[in-house]
């Protein structure tokens, strides 16, 4: 553990430490910790209380996420020859780009991005994803396949209906999902999913599944989101456990990832049904030339997106295809 991190961790109590404590703990000065406690609040954006004869507290109370109980927990649940790497950084760009970074140098090795905060945080169609420190998650899994499974095509959808389920075990009444792989709660975004693709020569395919999960924005500058969105805190009332939540949704997809191979996404066809939030409604399709009307069918068991024009039903499995409520 980095001396910042283990600093962080002593704070995350959200209780008054004096600088002398913190020092002492790790055996640096105190005129080092409150240089390391400047550099911490630059990068990261926190509110810290100093105060004279006290020491430093967090303006709130935090859980940083933790490599080993995210281990342990990954351990009981998955076979350990699909345990994946785990980094963890207090900041970084895009936690998908640097999966995918990692991806280069050791193709075949699953490996699982997650950070406190991202700089750069990737939206799905060139967006940018807000991502402030400590209080939502943002991962991303590296995946290798030594086969396109022909189901590939479907792995956001059944992603998504992971995601859906696994925030519904944790509280949220009923998500929606809404075609290819937004996770939502009464309209308004909850979770978004970024899957980017690595072909290799030679066969195979490693695949970067980034999610990002509103839980607690906790009063950040949330004004240049450009659509509705909620967080989970504000459905349930509840703080989430993180390191639980991150090392549950990891096994569930790990478990998946394993299937997908040989099956189609007709295993999560009526997870899906009854979450969607498309189905029955006009529906405007957005193709990158042409832009369709019509009334929105749900989808079929390899995950295509039903339109119906005119009595007829087509299937779009494009990714780049986004679908707008018609007003
Ligand atoms: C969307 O626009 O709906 C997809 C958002 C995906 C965001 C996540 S956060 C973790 C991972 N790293 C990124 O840079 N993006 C994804």
């Amino acid at each position: 553990m980095t001396d910042e991190r283990q600093l962080l961790q002593l704070l995350a109590d959200g209780y008054f430490h004096s600088g002398q404590d913190l020092a002492s703990k790790l055996e640096i000065s105190r005129s080092a910790v409150w240089k390391r406690l400047q550099h911490l609040q630059e990068s990261l954006g926190f509110e810290l209380y100093a105060v004279s004869g006290k020491g430093y507290k967090l303006a709130k109370p935090i859980q940083l996420l933790d490599r080993d109980t995210l281990k342990v927990t990954l351990q009981e649940s998955i076979n350990t020859t699909c345990l994946p790497e785990i980094d963890i950084y207090l900041t970084t760009d895009s936690t998908n780009k640097q999966a995918l970074e990692y991806a280069r140098q050791s193709p075949q090795t699953p490996r699982l991005v997650l950070a406190e905060r991202q700089t750069a945080g990737r939206g799905r169609r060139g967006r940018e994803w807000l991502s402030p420190f400590g209080g939502n998650l943002y991962l991303s899994l590296y995946w290798w396949f030594d086969a396109m499974p022909p189901s590939i095509g479907s792995l956001s959808l059944v992603i998504a209906t992971i995601l859906a389920k696994q925030l519904e075990a944790i509280g949220v009444p009923r998500c929606e999902l809404k075609w290819p792989n937004d996770v939502r709660y009464q309209g308004k975004k909850l979770a978004g999913i970024l899957l980017e693709m690595q072909g290799e020569a030679g066969g195979g395919c490693g695949v970067v599944i980034g999610m990002g999960i509103n839980l607690d924005m906790q009063g950040h500058a949330t004004e240049t989101i450009d659509q509705p969105w909620i967080d989970v805190k504000n459905i349930t009332g509840k703080a989430t456990d993180r390191n639980e939540l991150a090392a549950h949704m990891v096994a569930n997809l790990i478990i998946i990832l394993n299937k997908i191979s040989e099956e189609d996404f007709s295993i999560l066809l009526e997870e899906w049904q009854y979450r969607d939030v498309l189905c029955g409604q006009q529906v405007t399709l957005e193709l990158p030339n042409e832009t369709l009307k019509g009334i929105a069918r749900g989808i079929d068991a390899q995950g295509a997106f039903l339109l119906e024009q005119n009595g007829q039903i087509q299937c779009f499995y494009s990714g780049e295809v986004s679908v707008r409520l018609a007003e």
